[in-house]
């Protein structure tokens, strides 16, 4: 059985791309004195941060990379979505699932240079074929995906990942699995979502993974098991 993983294009791009994401400290280290000062006018980290991480990765870890693309497999998923794509790490992982569930990929990114290194990344590991980059806010490039929707990665600024959660729903066949990453270092801005997922007789049923920053996996049930 096909594992693109292990395929010599996607591993050698992968490696590159982990090994050039480890400069992401600097990246970090001239925002924090933008940080500091919002912080003291009462900005977020995030807000104050954001002017500089148009340059930043900001990916997934090698590990989260693989039990993404085993969940994929596992839910065999043809249509996969991706809400905040960056440079491509997680793209790749996520195309190679696609690829061998024979499906398709749709990442979406808002920062025009990312858009077009994403696509190049996911060109020299050879999965531009079975990949797409959408330009732009994520609330409009994702109102083009049909469904069934069988896997969702958020990975945008935090406080899209609800509304653009309940945006994707409609088209999430029952039994999608939704990941949701950084749920620990965002644990105040991702309350409302954890609270949405984890709800008592809602349409998820959802455990936090320990990988990397917390990685919140959700199941979709469908729109009929939610208790009246
Ligand atoms: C944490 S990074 C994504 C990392 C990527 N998933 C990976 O593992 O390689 C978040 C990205 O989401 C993008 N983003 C934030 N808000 C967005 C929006 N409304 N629509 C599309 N992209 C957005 C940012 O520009 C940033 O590149």
């Amino acid at each position: 059985m096909t594992n693109s993983l292990r395929d010599p294009k996607v591993a050698a791009t992968l490696k590159r791309l982990h090994a050039r994401a480890t400069a992401d400290w600097l990246v970090f280290l001239r925002a924090l004195p933008a940080v500091l000062w919002g912080w003291l006018r009462g900005r977020s980290a995030m807000e104050s941060a954001i002017p500089y991480l148009k340059n930043a990765y900001i990916p997934i870890n090698a590990e989260q990379g693989q039990v993404l693309y085993a969940l994929a497999r596992a839910a065999q998923a043809k249509t996969i979505v991706e809400f905040g794509t960056s440079f491509g790490i997680s793209a790749i992982y996520l195309a190679a699932a696609a690829r061998d569930c024979g499906g398709r990929f749709t990442g979406t990114e808002l920062e025009p240079n990312k858009v077009k290194t994403a696509r190049e990344n996911l060109a020299t590991a050879g999965l531009d074929a079975v990949a797409t980059v959408l330009a732009g806010d994520a609330r409009e490039t994702l109102k083009e995906i049909a469904g069934p929707i069988d896997f969702v990665l958020l990975d945008g600024w935090k406080e899209m990942c609800l509304p653009i959660l309940k945006q994707l729903e409609p088209q999430l066949r029952p039994g999608a699995v939704v990941l949701c990453d950084d749920i620990k270092a965002f644990a105040k801005t991702l309350a409302p979502y954890l609270a949405y997922v984890r709800e008592d007789g809602g349409p998820y049923v959802s455990q936090l993974l320990p990988l990397g920053d917390g990685l919140e996996f959700s199941v979709y049930l469908g729109a009929s098991e939610v208790r009246s």
